[in-house]
Formats: C-alpha cells, sequence, structure tokens
C-alpha cells in the first residue's frame, strides 16, 4: 500500500496500471475511516484493478466557523485500515497540491444545492463539486464510490457527473449503521456518550417514518410533523431541518409518490448529524 501526495505521482501509477489494462476505481474521503468508507473501499477493490481511496479534508467545503480545523485526522491509523483492508494507493495531497497559489476555479451545481444542508450551509456543496471534479480529473477513475448517507451530495455529484459529461460512473452505496442504528460518521466521534444516545432519535425515527408511508401515509407534511414532534421530545436534539423531497430535483413533495428521499438534520451540542432513507413509493 502507497501513499500518494502528489498528483503527477498519482498519475504516473494510473498511467501504469491502464496500460495493463486496468480499470481504476477512486473512493473520495476526508479520512478518519470507519466501516462505511471501507465498505465503499471493499466494492472499489471488487470492481477495479486499481483502486484510489483519497485522504483530502477539503477546506473549501467548510464554512466559516464550522469544524475544518477541528475535522479529525488520523492518517497513519487510516493507512493500516487501508493496508488491512488490501487498498492499493492512498491518495493524501496537501492543500498546497490542490488550491495551489492562483486558484481560482469551482463548480457549482444550481437548483439541488439550494435547500437541506444548502440552506445552512451555502458554500459547502459548491466546494464538494468542487474537490470532486479535481480528484476526477486527477486519478480519472472509471468508477467511484460514495455513501447514501450523505444524500443530497450523492445526488448532486450524479447531476455534475451528468451535466459536465464525465467518464466516470458514479455508485451510491447503502448507509452503514452501527448495530444500535446510528449511521456511521467520522462526525460520530465528537459526540459526548449522552449525545451518542441521544442520535439514535434519527435513525428510530426514520424507521418509524418508512413504516408509515408503507403503511399508506402521503401526506408530505404529515410525515414532517410527525418527525418533528418525535425530534422535539428528544432535549439534547435540535433540529435543523426535516425534509420530504424527490431525487431529481429535491424539491420538497406535498404527496408523497415516486422516490422519495426523507432527510434529517439535528444538531447534538456542536455536532451537527444528518441521516436519510429513500423509499420507492
Ligand atoms: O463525503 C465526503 O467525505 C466529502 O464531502 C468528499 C466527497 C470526500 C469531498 O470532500
Amino acid at each position: 500500500m502507497e501513499i500518494i501526495r502528489e498528483i503527477s505521482l498519482l498519475r504516473a501509477r494510473v498511467k501504469e496500471a491502464r496500460s495493463q489494462g486496468k480499470l481504476v476505481g477512486l473512493v473520495p474521503t476526508m479520512g478518519c475511516l470507519h466501516q462505511g468508507h471501507l465498505a465503499l473501499l471493499d466494492k472499489a477493490k471488487a470492481e477495479n484493478g486499481l483502486t484510489i481511496l483519497s485522504i483530502f479534508v477539503n477546506p473549501i467545503q467548510f464554512g466559516v466557523g464550522e469544524d475544518y480545523e477541528e475535522y479529525p485526522r488520523h492518517l497513519e491509523s487510516d493507512a493500516t485500515q487501508v493496508e488491512k483492508a488490501g487498498g492499493q494507493i492512498i491518495f493524501a495531497p496537501t492543500v498546497k497540491e490542490m488550491y495551489p497559489q492562483g486558484y481560482a476555479t469551482y463548480i457549482d451545481v444550481e437548483r439541488l444545492t439550494a435547500g437541506l444542508c444548502g440552506a445552512s450551509r451555502p458554500h459547502h456543496f459548491r466546494g464538494v463539486t468542487t474537490v470532486v471534479a479535481k480528484l476526477f480529473n486527477i486519478a480519472t477513475p472509471d468508477n467511484a464510490y460514495f455513501g447514501q448517507k450523505d444524500a443530497q451530495q450523492a445526488l448532486v455529484i450524479q447531476r455534475m457527473t451528468k451535466d459536465l459529461n464525465m467518464n466516470v460512473l458514479v455508485h451510491i452505496m447503502p448507509t452503514v449503521r452501527e448495530a444500535d442504528g446510528l449511521a456511521m460518521s467520522s462526525r460520530n466521534s465528537y459526540l459526548s456518550l449522552a449525545e451518542r444516545k441521544a442520535a439514535l432519535i434519527l435513525s428510530q425515527t426514520l424507521k418509524q417514518v418508512a413504516e408509515k408511508i408503507r403503511g399508506g401515509e402521503r401526506d408530505a407534511s404529515a410525515i414532517q410533523a410527525f418527525i418533528v414532534e418525535k425530534i422535539s421530545l428528544e432535549p439534547l436534539a435540535t433540529i435543523d431541518y426535516a425534509a420530504v423531497v424527490d431525487t431529481e430535483e429535491i424539491r420538497p413533495l406535498k404527496e408523497i409518490s415516486g422516490r422519495t428521499l426523507i432527510a434529517l438534520a439535528v444538531r447534538f451540542g456542536k455536532t451537527r448529524l444528518i441521516d436519510n432513507i429513500i423509499l420507492e413509493v
């Protein structure tokens, strides 16, 4: 397993793999790896001859006052995990390598980024799409792998890839959960014991929402009201949003029909967690 920090060296490795007829898979991450990331890595390994896992805490997707400085950075233990999982390359560029002096180019996906996380994190998705486009240009993957936990991010990246005719197949993999239902996230490490317990309200609420919809509930505002009522009962939780939207334009639904995303963002102390389900109705 090799840790590569320079774009030129990664390009050389990709060129060599391609000359051997290998497919290239990319798993973009910000590190602090957990089972969710390792599931993406496993899938990438199964489908590609060369698998690259990138680790880059991308400054331009964090807003002022957000957790860029505190974001957990554990390259050594991440590398041990990737090596154990049979990963071949970690691409861990510096900020200077990715955004050298004079950098001025950004990618904006419109509409889909206006609501949900985009409403409370206005420049977040511009930072995500810009860095993902750069990683796609650098690694030129045939396949790229992202988690469903970041549902809006997944839809925005799929839109960008389609709109800009990017030659990469984007795979969205199911959310990996702890045994008690909490969606795995690098930010779970910020939670106190009490907050960790309180955060179970997310998966529990989504499970009940799925049951209600499968039971015939189609009124989106009734579902939203149910979510707000249920989460408000948890004293450590503060709702950022509870959304019932379509998966094409991420627009609020009145009546639930078709492919529906039910997405939550909730704060527990200083930690903002997201979770979601997608139902085919
Ligand atoms: O989901 C993440 O970890 C990040 O947003 C990503 C896709 C690696 C871009 O920095």
